[in-house]
């Protein structure tokens, strides 16, 4: 069915405004994706699977799937200017397809919803390390001493659901005044000192006698060590790290102005997203190495590892604080971005208030994130699936759903949507325009939908 609308997709507008720049539009979905995805997760998860052959199974996954499906992602929602769930049903309807198509957007509002959930718990133990590492409690302190700290407050419950609730209602009051007015003024400062931040670090990284060591953990790939499920959790961190296959991207693709070129803006995304996970790993694992301290510990790894380094360091305590503010910022646009979809679904569907839409999401991630509140204490026993609640939730978005999405949006922009309108939307049928639908046809796609197939049935086969 043809919508009135076909043909003057250009002169659609978004309910919610545009970005005041292409730098901006850059800024804000490099703000969504540098977040504790980069510096927290990724080098735990690198850790746990084996180091440097997950590290090039990583890279592999950000250039060939990555790329074309954050493309697909921004191109669907400056095409639609609408929220998720609306641009996937108009343009459904208006390629030629189904309406249906918006179950995939709702499964990335969903997803959003359920990544924050956790997320924002994870910056809360974010936000309390601030508040630690300037009490300066980690000053000389041994490993088991660290260890203890985290241990103590992840496992109170009444004090991490304090900060989280404070970290859930800074992220509501954010989005509340619009993505736009916040958001931009936050990023330009954050990114750039994120990044020399971490220059620093690796500074003090390389003169800390294990670099060596360190670097080769993460370049040094053993194969022997990569099983199905380790590329499944590759991929899935490929899709976790670039905030894509949920609808966050399409979402700030819908603020995007027509002419800016959305080849070069993923393009310096993907770098400096990869760029601070690699510098990131580079930090950690030297540090990790120094201290005698296990790279596959999970989780924990930042908070004990790093706090436990800067403890030994001259101006630790300042260094060590400033780490944690820079990374709360970090979690802080990422978690309001998780959020947008939904927002901007509420507003459009409901015809609410930002305000009112904002407090409605907020309050139900904040009732779900007490799942993983409860992971690390009162309910850290019950395990199922692939461990805690914290960790299924963890699993189930990052390597079935944001997968899933990324695998359906590709199809939809690579086969249901016609060559014109990519091509309008990519700027002409130029060498890059035939790279992306390579990629999004084909490459991407297979291999999304193989990686995902075995690993199916490698949960299957070892109950994980
Ligand atoms: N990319 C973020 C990170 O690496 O921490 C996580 C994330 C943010 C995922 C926003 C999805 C999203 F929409």
């Amino acid at each position: 069915m043809l919508n009135e609308e076909a043909g003057a997709s250009s002169q659609r507008k978004s309910l919610h405004g545009n970005w005041t720049s292409r730098l901006a539009f850059i800024l804000a979905v490099t703000g969504s994706a540098v977040g504790l995805g980069n510096i927290w997760k990724f080098p735990y998860i690198a850790g746990q699977n084996g180091g440097g052959a997950f590290v090039i199974v990583y890279l592999f996954c950000v250039v060939l799937i990555g790329m074309p499906v954050m493309m697909s992602e921004i191109l669907i929602g400056r095409r639609g200017r609408r929220n998720p769930i609306a641009t996937m049903k108009l343009l459904g309807e208006e390629e030629g397809g189904s309406g249906h198509w918006q179950l995939v957007g709702g499964m990335g509002v969903l997803a959003g919803v359920l990544i924050l959930s956790y997320y924002g718990v994870i910056a809360a133990w974010v936000v309390a390390y601030v508040q630690k590492s300037f009490s300066g409690v980690f000053a000389g302190a041994s490993a088991g001493e660290v260890q203890a700290i985290f241990d103590s407050f992840t496992g109170d419950w009444i004090a991490v659901t304090g900060v989280f609730t404070l970290f859930m209602a800074t992220t509501v009051w954010v989005v509340a005044r619009g993505v736009e007015r916040g958001l931009e003024a936050a990023v330009r400062f954050m990114v750039p000192a994120l990044l020399l931040l971490l220059l620093a670090l690796l500074g003090y990284s390389i003169n800390s006698g294990s670099f060596g060591a360190g670097v080769a953990f993460m370049f040094t790939p053993d194969f022997s060590a990569l099983t199905w499920n380790s590329i499944l959790v590759a991929m899935g961190q490929a899709f976790f790290t670039l905030s894509i296959g949920m609808g966050a991207v399409m979402a700030y693709g819908a603020y995007l102005p027509q002419e800016t070129s959305i080849t070069s803006a993923t393009s310096a995304v993907v770098v400096a997203d990869t760029g601070i996970a690699i510098l990131a790993g580079m930090v950690i694992f030297p540090l990790v190495f120094a201290n005698g301290l296990d790279p596959a510990s999970g989780p924990g790894l930042v908070f004990v590892t790093l706090p436990l380094a800067f403890g030994q360091m001259t101006g630790g305590v300042v260094f060590s604080s400033i780490f944690f503010v820079l990374l709360a910022f970090a979690a802080w646009t990422s978690a309001i971005a998780l959020m947008e979809p939904a927002v901007a679904w509420v507003v459009e569907k409901f015809h609410e208030s930002r305000a009112r839409a904002a407090i409605l999401v907020g309050g139900i991630t904040w009732i779900l994130g007490f799942g993983t509140v409860f992971s690390f204490n009162l309910l850290a026993d019950v395990k199922f699936l692939s461990g805690t609640i914290f960790s299924n939730v963890d699993y189930i978005t990052s390597n079935i759903m944001l997968p899933l999405g990324g695998l359906l949006i590709t199809v939809f922009a690579g086969w249901v949507m016609c060559r014109n309108s990519t091509a309008e939307e990519l700027g002409g049928a130029g060498a890059s325009y035939r790279a992306w639908r390579l990629l999004a046809r084909f490459i991407a796609p297979i291999a999304i939908l193989f990686v995902f197939l075995s690993a199916i049935g490698v949960i299957d086969l070892t109950g994980k």
